[in-house]
């Protein structure tokens, strides 16, 4: 990690630019389609340049972290490393390589890219990989300005800069959107899978299991089932997949993705999981899940950390809502569960630094949440796990006198 870190506010301006990048470019993409077959018969190529693609960028991203740990105001110690770096990214036809610096590991990141489009024909991956090519290119023109400068800190801002657009571009395994970036298409779709796996539809979930199984649906990945049979030494955990559940089955274990956890509830026919206590748009009171306490914490939490993507009015800004009838007809549409939603928050939230918040503080941030969607304080606090009940309440729209008119959003006092 850089030692330097630049202002907080910097980073997300940055991050948001990136981000309205990623919106328009998977709307953008979600506009194209193919026919399957040809999807199917161009994956295992166009998985090899999504692997090589990762390469180069974590190639680079290794040399920017190795020159922002130079202390010593020397162009010619970060130099070297930053132009090893840009050779990476840009692989060798282009102007900017250089052969004083060493090669990439594959043909170059933006090249890759430019040949995995070429084969991967329409697929998730499309909306996934939206946003990379503006963050590897951003990420280029920051490293070739720290080529010309002298001033050690300038190299510093600049190559820190990279750092998180390169980020930004590798993105996260768990997400399964425009954000999801090389890392999230490898780990959730079928890019991702080697030679010979055997792939089911992921919503027919297996009566058994005789060697280690993809369920998926639409070219993602809804789970992985692994017979226990197999021994520990199947067992072990496919790098990449992003797991979000398991599941002990007869015979065998099920390692749900996120995406496969939000699928399990708009599969058609009988569902695994417990008929929900309550219904959308319900007329029985909710349920009471935190306390007030939590809410006015969370609220001070929202505004330091989600404030800049989710606006002052939870209305949404670069990201979408989180609270209010936008939010809730969003979530009744797509069955959120709370688990769901308190999964998402807790490993993806802030989306700059996934993770980086205290138990404590990710459950004063959901009882901020539920409390502006309108659930109302209780005496006994949100948990800092997960609790077996948040699987069967499901968020939807409820009408309360204490909404706003016209968002439907609670205030917090
Ligand atoms: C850098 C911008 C950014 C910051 C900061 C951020 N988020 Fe997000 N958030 C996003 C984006 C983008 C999405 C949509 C991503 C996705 O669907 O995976 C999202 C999705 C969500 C969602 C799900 C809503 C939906 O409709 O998908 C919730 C809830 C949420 N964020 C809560 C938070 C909380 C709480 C914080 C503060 C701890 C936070 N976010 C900070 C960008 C951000």
């Amino acid at each position: 990690m850089p030692k330097f870190s630049q202002g907080p506010y910097q980073l997300r301006v940055r991050a948001l630019l990136a981000i309205l990048f990623i919106s328009f470019a998977s709307s953008y993409a979600a506009a194209q389609q193919t026919p399957p077959s040809k999807v199917a018969s161009d994956r295992l190529a166009a998985g090899a340049s999504l692997r090589a693609l990762q390469a180069d960028v974590n190639a680079a991203l290794s040399q920017i972290e190795k020159a922002l740990l130079v202390t010593k105001a020397d162009p010619a110690l970060f130099k070297l490393p930053a132009q090893t770096a840009i050779n990476a990214l840009v692989g060798h036809e282009d102007p900017g390589f250089s052969k004083v610096a060493a090669s990439p590991p594959g043909l170059g990141a933006l090249p890759d890219l430019e040949k995995l489009r070429k084969q991967a024909g329409a697929g998730p991956w499309r909306t996934m990989l939206g946003g990379v090519e503006p963050n590897l290119d951003v990420a280029v023109e920051d490293l070739k300005s720290t080529l010309t400068t002298r001033d050690f800190y300038a190299f510093q801002m600049k190559a820190s800069r990279a750092l998180v657009d390169l980020e930004m571009a590798l993105g996260h395994s768990g997400a399964s959107d425009g954000l999801a970036g090389i890392d999230g298409a490898l780990a959730g779709t079928t890019l991702g899978l080697p030679k010979g796996t055997i792939e089911i539809d992921a919503c027919k979930i297996p009566a058994s299991v005789t060697a280690p199984t993809y369920g998926v649906k639409d070219g993602r990945i809804a789970f992985l089932a692994v017979p226990t049979s197999a021994g520990a030494a199947q067992m072990a955990f496919p790098a990449g997949l992003a797991a979000a559940g398991l599941q002990t089955k007869k015979g065998y274990i099920l390692i749900q993705t996120g995406f496969g956890m939000q699928l399990a509830s708009s599969c058609a026919g009988p569902a695994p999981p417990a008929a929900p206590v309550h219904q959308q748009g319900m007329a029985t009171p909710r349920p009471m899940l935190y306390t007030l306490a939590q809410a006015r914490a969370g609220k001070a939490l929202f505004q330091s950390d989600c404030v800049t993507c989710h606006g002052a009015n939870l209305q949404g800004v670069a990201a979408p809502s989180v609270a209010g009838t936008d939010f809730l007809t969003t979530a009744a549409h797509n069955g959120w569960s709370l688990e769901i939603i308190r999964l998402l928050v807790v490993q993806n939230m802030p989306f700059n630094n996934p993770g980086s918040l205290e138990p404590v503080q990710y459950a004063d941030l959901l009882a901020y949440l539920l409390a502006s969607n309108c659930y109302p304080a209780g005496k006994v606090a949100f948990p800092l796990h997960d609790d077996a009940t948040f699987a069967s309440i499901k968020l939807g729209p409820a009408p309360s006198n204490a909404a706003d008119p016209k968002t439907g959003v609670c205030p917090v006092n």
